[in-house]
């Protein structure tokens, strides 16, 4: 299959035929990659099973792991979603559109191919506009995952989905980067209490604000409630470890790591904090790749999953990074890393 790569330009009449063409492919049960606020996401129409089943394989992802239907009116949420509780409501009046993802009970009409056979439904109101005008123009619901392949580092640019999936899908529209860079939170407001599956960008302290108290799905679970936290995930080709402690002792460490490679002539990179960077000058045979500054964790939780893919295009074999616990946004991308290093730490 050809992939066309089409860029949003800002010329209102090229771009209207891009998001038209976009919502006709869906339409007829193809796949667009279309940019969202958190990362790309891999478009298919949510109420149609063949589409879902395409996009899982394309995605060459496991079908038991469920897609959030996306939508761009808030009265759309009940056509899909039943017993809507009010904190649903209060969310929804303070983050959508935007980063946050809601599991409700679902109605018949959202196929079990798109929620990965639960009875369960999750549902996000995207700010992309370029997103929301491809919703509409596909007829209002739309099943998109994140557009990389099942295991890659989610997609923040255009190039990244052509990395994934060119030849596998029917369009990528490339509308530059995507602002946040970590995929949404996603919240269960199916118990007595919200559960917070996946950490993002609305974080815990501004759910409570809404809705009083909440609990976190712990990552150990076996049998985790967001089906997809139990893959491995992010992962880059070498081996990555991360180092927990003071930078200095951390960076001690890592060098003396680094060093034992040295031999078998495997590649070492590392992974730090602006403000760490010098603390491995002069160290021979490691590459040094800078998340962003301490003070700017929203730049760290962008660049996270390009640094994760730049380290297989330089081919690193042992990766070492340091831990992020910055304020807020800490949590999702510590959740992140954990996930892309398979558990290994080494705590100081
Ligand atoms: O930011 C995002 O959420 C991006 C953009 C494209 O919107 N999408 C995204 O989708 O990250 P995906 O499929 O890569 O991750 C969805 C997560 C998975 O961990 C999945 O298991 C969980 O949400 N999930 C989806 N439906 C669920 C449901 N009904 N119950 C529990 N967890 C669900
Ligand atoms: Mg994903």
């Amino acid at each position: 299959m050809k992939t066309c790569i089409l860029k949003i330009s800002g010329d209102r009449e090229k771009d209207d035929r891009i998001i038209e063409e976009a919502g006709r492919i869906i339409k007829e049960g193809g796949l667009v990659a279309v940019p969202t606020e958190t990362v790309y996401g891999l478009a298919g129409d949510a109420l149609n099973p063949g589409s879902s089943r395409k996009i899982y394989e394309a995605k060459g992802r496991p079908s038991d792991n469920p897609l959030i239907v996306h939508i761009a009116r808030l009265k759309d949420l009940e056509t899909i979603a039943c017993d809507i509780p009010d904190t649903a409501y209060a969310l929804a009046i303070a983050y959508w559109p935007g980063p946050l993802t809601m599991v409700l009970k679902k109605k018949d009409i959202v196929p079990k191919e798109t929620t990965g056979g639960l009875d369960t439904v999750a549902v996000r109101y995207p700010v992309n506009e370029i997103m929301q005008r491809v919703i509409k123009s596909a007829g209002g619901f739309i099943a998109a995952p994140s557009a990389n392949r099942s295991g890659r580092p989610s997609c923040t640019n255009a190039d990244h989905c052509a990395e994934d999936l060119n030849g596998r899908i029917d369009m990528i529209i490339d509308g530059g980067e995507a602002g946040i860079g970590l995929e949404s939170t996603v919240l269960d407001l199916t118990g007595e209490r919200p559960v917070i599956l996946r950490h993002g960008y609305i974080d815990k302290a501004m759910i409570e604000r809404v809705t009083g108290p909440v609990d976190v799905e712990t990552v150990a679970t076996e049998k985790p409630r967001a089906p997809g936290m139990k893959y491995r995930h992010y992962a880059p080709k070498g081996e990555l470890t991360l180092v927990s402690g003071k930078a200095e002792k951390a960076a001690r460490k890592i060098l003396e790591l680094s060093a034992g490679h040295a031999d078998n002539g495997g590649k070492t990179a590392v992974i730090c904090a602006h403000e760490h960077a010098a603390l491995y000058e002069g160290a021979q045979g490691i590459s040094l790749y800078d998340a962003g500054s301490l003070n700017d964790e929203d730049t760290i939780a962008h660049r996270l999953f390009s640094v994760l893919r730049e380290l297989d295009e330089e081919e690193c074999r042992y990766i070492y990074s340091e831990c992020f616990d910055t304020p807020r946004l800490g949590q999702a991308i510590m959740d992140r890393l954990t996930r892309a290093a398979g558990g290994r730490i080494i705590r100081l």
